[in-house]
C-alpha cells in the first residue's frame, strides 16, 4: 500500500516525531510512504514524493515539521476536495496519515466520507482543543516554552515591582493560557471559558494582591479572550489606573523548539499506529491519549463540542496567588 504523510495548519513540536514513526512502521510492514509537502496544499499540486526511511534521519529532535505546511482554503470547497482525491487516486495514494488540529481533521473527515480516501488523524496543535482526546502534540513543549518565558519576566517584574500581562497562544481556546497560569503562579488569568471573565473581577484581584503587600503581578491572557488581546487589557488598565504596566506577546516563540519527551513519544504511537490501522484497511478515524491510554476517535468527533480547560485549574490560580 502507498501511504501519504502530510502535516497541516500550525505546525506544532512532535510532528516530526510523527512523520519519522509513520514512515518507518510503513517500511517495516512492507508498504511505501510519501512524503507530502504543505499539507492539503500539497495534494492539490501533486508536491510529493517518496520518502525512504533515512529521511526521516535526526528528526525526532527538531521542531518545526520537515514535511512543511499550509493553511488550504481551497480544500473547504468540494470541487478542491474531489480535485485531490482525484490527484491521490492517479498517483496510487490509497491512505493517508493527516498530522494537524481542527480545520485539518475536519478536511481529513470530509475527504473520506466523500471521496472514499482512507484518511487517519494525528492530534498536532499547540492549542490542545480537540474534543476526544487529552493531549495533541506540541501542548507539552509550548507551555514548558511559555512557563521558562514567563519564569524570566517573573525576575524583571519582581525587581521593579511591574505589573505584567503576558498573552500566550491558544486560538479561542484557553487550555495553553490556564496551564501557563498554573505552573508560573500567575497573579491571573483571563482566558475564554472562565467563568468571572470579567474587567472587573481582575481589578479587584490585583487590587486585593496589592492591599497584601504583592507589588508585582503577571496576568497570563489568552489570545482570544473575550475582553481582548494583552494589549487592549493592557491600555484600558493604564488608562482608568495609570499603571506603568508592560505587555509581552509570546507568539510563535510557543511554537517553535525542539520536542519534550511527552511529544517525542506520543508523536512516534500515533504515528505508527495510524499507519498499522491504515495498513489493515482501516480508515476514517483519528487517534488521541484518553486518562494516560491511546485512544481512537471516529473522525466524525471533530464536530464535537470543544473541551474547556478544567474550572478548578482557573479557581486554583486565584487561590495560589495570595
Ligand atoms: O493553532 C495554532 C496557533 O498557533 C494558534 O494558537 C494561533 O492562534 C495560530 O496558530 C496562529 O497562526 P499563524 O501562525 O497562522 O499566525
Amino acid at each position: 500500500m502507498r501511504i501519504g504523510v502530510l502535516t497541516s495548519g500550525g505546525d506544532a513540536p512532535g510532528m516530526n516525531a510523527a512523520i519519522r514513526a509513520a514512515v518507518r512502521q510503513a517500511d517495516a510492514l512492507g508498504h511505501e510512504a510519501w512524503g507530502i509537502r504543505q499539507g492539503f496544499q500539497g495534494v492539490l499540486e501533486k508536491d510529493w514524493a517518496p520518502m525512504p526511511t533515512r529521511a526521516c534521519a535526526n528528526i525526532l529532535q527538531r521542531g518545526g515539521t520537515v514535511l512543511h505546511t499550509a493553511r488550504c482554503p481551497e480544500f473547504l470547497e468540494i470541487h478542491r476536495r474531489a480535485d485531490a482525491a482525484a490527484n491521490l487516486r492517479e498517483a496510487g495514494i490509497q491512505a493517508l496519515v493527516i498530522i494537524g488540529g481542527d480545520g485539518s481533521f475536519r478536511g481529513a473527515e470530509a475527504l473520506q466520507r466523500e471521496q472514499g480516501i482512507l484518511c487517519a488523524g494525528i492530534p498536532g496543535t499547540i492549542d490542545n482543543d480537540l474534543p476526544g482526546t487529552d493531549r495533541t502534540l506540541g501542548f507539552d513543549t509550548a507551555l514548558n516554552t511559555a512557563v521558562e518565558a514567563i519564569d524570566r519576566i517573573r525576575d524583571t517584574a519582581s525587581a521593579h515591582g511591574r505589573l505584567f500581562l503576558v498573552e500566550v497562544m491558544g486560538r479561542s481556546s484557553g487550555m495553553l493560557a490556564v496551564h501557563t497560569a498554573l505552573a508560573c503562579g500567575a497573579e491571573a488569568v483571563l482566558y475564554p471559558e472562565s467563568p468571572d471573565d470579567s474587567y472587573q473581577a481582575l481589578v479587584a484581584r490585583l487590587h486585593a494582591n496589592w492591599l497584601r503587600g504583592k507589588r508585582s503581578s503577571i496576568v497570563v491572557v489568552a489570545e482570544g479572550d473575550d475582553l481582548g488581546n494583552a494589549m487592549v487589557v493592557g491600555a484600558r488598565l493604564r488608562r482608568d489606573y495609570g499603571l506603568d504596566l508592560r505587555v509581552v506577546v509570546l507568539g510563535h516563540i510557543q511554537r517553535g523548539g525542539s520536542p519534550s519527551a511527552l511529544d517525542r513519544i506520543w508523536g512516534s504511537r500515533w504515528g505508527a499506529e495510524a499507519v498499522r490501522r491504515l495498513a489493515a484497511g482501516e480508515g476514517g478515524f483519528y487517534l488521541g491519549e484518553v486518562a494516560g491510554a491511546l485512544a481512537v476517535q471516529p473522525l466524525a468527533r471533530i464536530l464535537d463540542p470543544r473541551p474547556a480547560p478544567p474550572g478548578d485549574m482557573g479557581e486554583l490560580v486565584d487561590i495560589l496567588s495570595r
